[in-house]
This record gives C-alpha cells, structure tokens and sequence, in this order.
C-alpha cells in the first residue's frame, strides 16, 4: 500500500467508524465493531454540508486537463454518481426488511446520506459544468453511456431483484442478508471504497480538483460506517444461524464476476494504468478490504 493510501486510513474520522478494513488488527479477525446506537451517534457528529463546497478551482482544473483525460475520468465519476442514485433509491425496501428498531433507525440514516452523496456529484456536475444537462435526472440519464455493462449486471439485476423481494416479503431474512452482502460488503466496501482511496490519492498527488476532494472524503468517511454497519450486521445474522452464513458466501460467488468487471473501464486494455494504478493494485486493495471485513464476520480463516 503507498504511503497516501496508508495515512488516509489512517485518519481519526475513518477509524472512529470501526469499518474492519481500516483496522490492522483485522488480519487476525478482531475488531470492536460499533454496535448500532453507537452507529447511530457516530453519524450525528460526522455532518457535513454538500453547499459549503467551494467548486471554483475544480471548474478550472476540470477544462484545463486534455480532452482524453475528461473522457477517462467519466467513468469513475459515472459509476459514482449513478451508483449513489441507485443506492439511494433501493434503501427503503432494505431497512423495513432489517428486524431490529435500533438497526432501522440506523439504516434511516444511511438513506439521508446516500441522498446527500447524490446531491455531492449533482453539485459538482452543476458548478464545473461537465455535461450540457441542466437537470439531475437529465445528468443522470446522459453520463450513464460511460457505465460498464457489469454495473447493470450488480444494481440492475442483482441488487434491484433481492430488494424487490424484500419490499414484497420484508421478514424474508435470508434475502436480507443478500442484499446487504451485495450492497454493504461488494457495492461499498469493494467497490466504492477502492475507486474513492484511488481517485482521492490520485487528484491529491496532482494537486487537482480540491473541492471535490474535500467531499469525496467526507463520503468515504460516511461509507467506512455503513460497511461498519454491515460488517456488524452480518456478523450477527452468521452467528444466528448458519442458514446466514451460506447466503453471505452464496452471495459473494455469485457477484464476484460482475464486481470484478465493474473495477475496469470498459475502454480497458491490458496494462493500463487507471487514475495512476493497475488493475491488479486496484484488484489487490479491494480483496484486501473484503478479506479483513470476513475474518471480522467470521467467514475467513485467521492466520
Ligand atoms: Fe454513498
Ligand atoms: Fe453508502
């Protein structure tokens, strides 16, 4: 791990959230995880506001860097903003389906900052002026043509059929605990927590885009506590009942490809570097930050 990456984990905010892939005492499985009211109380004192984002001197950046290189940063920015979108837009159905009161007001509030991740990459749209929209569903609908198809694959599909099921049948527990392997552990905790450590170090090395740096940690810092969250829920659910467990592992198999395919662009070669990485540096982060989360839940061996 560079040294970047290494002093951003390291960061008081992100280890208060006790997200497992930031604590090194995960690799031999140990972790005091938040319980959910703490959870609850972390977010109460870890505010922020999108308005108090000074966007000026990324407008700058943005239309000084090659046209090639906007291009390329699309994708990451896409997969963002509409993967924030989705999320946000699935929640509900999740936290009805939690069987707790503690973890449903928990879950209420991972729903307000999903919307506020939303309106983060709606801001920055707006004030750097990257589209020609004028409107969020309008972005929305004209930067997904820079998705991966495998993103379908794991919102659309994967995601969107699970949460189905459990607005039709929310004491449907096992299905919960599907949808909360795929959101919290893969969707989160593989993938948007890589891509966020990746394009923070990146803009930071070049002292590029500061605003939306600024913000990008705040929504890291907020994902390290909804993994948290999972991590805790999950690890309950395992030792409830083995039922539990299978499903965590069923699900991991079963999306592996797809979330896989979503860490590279589609405009991919062999060899390339992404936002100053390889895709085995970005493939070794990811596995690494899934692979303390399961020791912590119970379902790694510990050396
Ligand atoms: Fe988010
Ligand atoms: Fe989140």
């Amino acid at each position: 791990m560079s040294d970047a990456i290494t002093h951003r984990t390291e960061r008081e905010d992100f280890q208060a959230t006790s997200d497992p892939a930031v604590l090194a005492s995960a690799d031999i499985g140990q972790a005091n995880l938040l319980s959910y009211p703490q959870l609850y109380r972390l977010w109460e004192r870890q505010q922020w506001a999108t308005q108090d984002l000074d966007f000026t001197q990324d407008r700058e950046d943005w239309w000084g860097f090659p046209e090639d290189e906007r291009y390329q940063r699309m994708y990451g920015l896409s997969s963002f903003f509409i993967g924030e979108q989705r999320v946000a837009d699935e929640l509900g159905p999740i936290m009805r389906a939690a069987p707790d009161e503690e973890m449903r007001i928990f879950l209420c509030t991972q729903i307000a900052d999903e919307a506020r991740h939303v309106e983060f990459f709606n801001r920055f749209y707006e004030e750097v002026g990257v589209l020609d929209s004028g409107s969020l569903p309008d972005r929305l609908t004209e930067t997904s043509d820079h998705l991966s198809p495998n993103f379908h694959v794991l919102f659309d599909e994967m995601l969107h059929s699970r949460v189905d099921r459990l607005g039709a049948n929310p004491d449907d527990l096992e299905t919960l605990v599907e949808a909360i392997t795929l959101y919290h552990m893969v969707i989160e905790g593989m993938l948007a927590l890589t891509g966020q450590h990746f394009i923070i170090s990146y803009n930071e090395e070049n002292g590029t885009l500061p605003g939306f740096v600024e913000g990008f940690n705040n929504v890291a810092r907020d994902e390290h506590r909804h993994v948290a969250f999972g991590a805790r829920f999950l690890r309950d659910m395992a030792e409830r009942d083995g039922r539990y467990r299978d499903a965590i592992q069923r699900t991991l198999v079963e999306c592996g490809p797809a979330a896989d395919g979503v860490l590279a662009p589609p405009w991919y070669e062999e060899g390339m570097e992404v936002f100053g990485v390889s895709l085995e540096e970005t493939r070794a982060f990811a596995m690494k930050a899934l692979e303390r989360r399961l020791k912590v839940i119970g379902l790694a061996p510990v050396a």
